[in-house]
């Protein structure tokens, strides 16, 4: 039987008649970061260490000469030829090895759009070489104002063949980055990013249940590792959890929405802590989870917003029986402005 080597880790993964490398990957529980699946983005692209391939008709732009020649291939189309093949994946535990980040690359705002009174999203196109991050991660970007220094943005999209970044910046009172964005930064401007940074990607190969916890602009990460998960096929139950003040701070309820429609296993649930609604749960999500959750002993638990809402978070998922292991959080501390 044709197997596929992950090293350094030594892990094996069969692969079944007529499926490429990717598919192997992904029914083996390993979620290679990939985007159009059809060899025209890059994004799968990973070295070959051992072994023969058929790389398939790929694009040029998404696999030059040059690559080709180091090793590397496209494993969205790429079929084994020999018995076995050995391709660089992840570290040593095969957990997953995040890209070296770059540094001063141009974006230009192509939508500026006001989500919230205090939330503003901007869709950012690359004008080089598009980055490679993956799901949770987040980017930084310098202010053109003397001394100023970065600040961070979680990329609320998943991976997609253009290349698009969604950033959703809050407005913070002082907040010298956010104030530019919001006020200067217009459609049609350039934007310089650093990244991407950050481990909020948690095990891309977990399959249990998943809930997902979030407040304000804390929904960026989420909604990316979301739409990653979902547009993979990953098929254990996922729940999100977003908490607003009030229904005018609620967004992205339209693309949940979608989801929920378009995937039976994902679901969501808005709660308000300043106002009640219909259709809407009311408190804090720290106090209406046990009437939601009462048993977290076998969630993958992702949680991101403010300091003081994800450790609130934290001690009730801890309460309800949540695994260490299977915890996974991001503070959006002060600095992230
Ligand atoms: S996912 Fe393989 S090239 Fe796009």
């Amino acid at each position: 039987m044709t197997s596929i080597t992950l090293s350094p880790s030594g892990q094996c993964v069969p692969v079944a008649d007529g499926d490429t490398v990717l598919m192997a990957l992904e029914k083996g529980g390993y979620a290679l970061p990939n985007n159009c699946r059809a060899g025209a983005c890059g994004e799968c692209k990973v070295r070959v260490l051992e072994g023969q391939f058929d790389q398939g008709f790929v694009m040029d732009m998404a696999l030059s000469q040059d690559e080709r020649k180091q090793g590397f291939g496209l494993m969205c189309m790429a079929k084994p030829l020999s018995e076995k093949l050995v391709i660089d994946w992840g570290m040593a535990d095969a957990a997953p090895k995040l890209f070296p980040p770059r540094e001063g690359m141009p974006y230009v705002v192509v939508e500026k759009i006001v989500r919230t009174p205090r939330i503003t999203e901007f869709q950012l196109m690359p004008v080089g070489t598009a980055l490679r991050f993956w799901p949770g991660q987040y980017v930084a970007i310098t202010a053109p104002r003397p001394g100023a220094t970065p600040r961070h943005y979680s990329l609320a999209n998943a991976p997609r063949a253009d290349g698009t970044l969604v950033l959703q910046v809050t407005r913070v009172d002082g907040g010298a980055t956010s104030a530019w964005l919001h006020e200067e930064v217009d459609v049609g401007g350039t934007l310089t990013l650093s990244g991407p940074y950050g481990a909020f990607i948690g095990d891309p190969k977990a399959e249990t249940p998943v809930l997902c916890l979030a407040a304000g602009s804390g929904l960026a990460p989420i909604l990316s590792l979301t739409e990653a998960a979902l547009k993979r096929g990953y098929r254990q139950p996922v729940t999100l959890v977003f908490s607003a003040r009030a229904e005018e701070d609620l967004y992205a309820s339209g693309r949940l929405a979608y989801w929920s429609r378009l995937h039976r296993n994902f679901r969501w649930h808005a709660t308000l802590t300043r106002e009640s609604r219909e259709g809407r749960l009311h408190g804090r999500i720290p106090d209406v989870l046990p009437g939601l959750f009462p048993d977290l002993s076998k969630h993958s638990i992702f949680i991101a917003g403010s300091t003081g809402f994800t450790e609130d978070c934290l001690a009730v998922v801890r309460a309800l029986g949540a695994q260490e292991g299977l915890l996974h959080h991001e503070k959006f501390v002060s600095q992230r402005v």
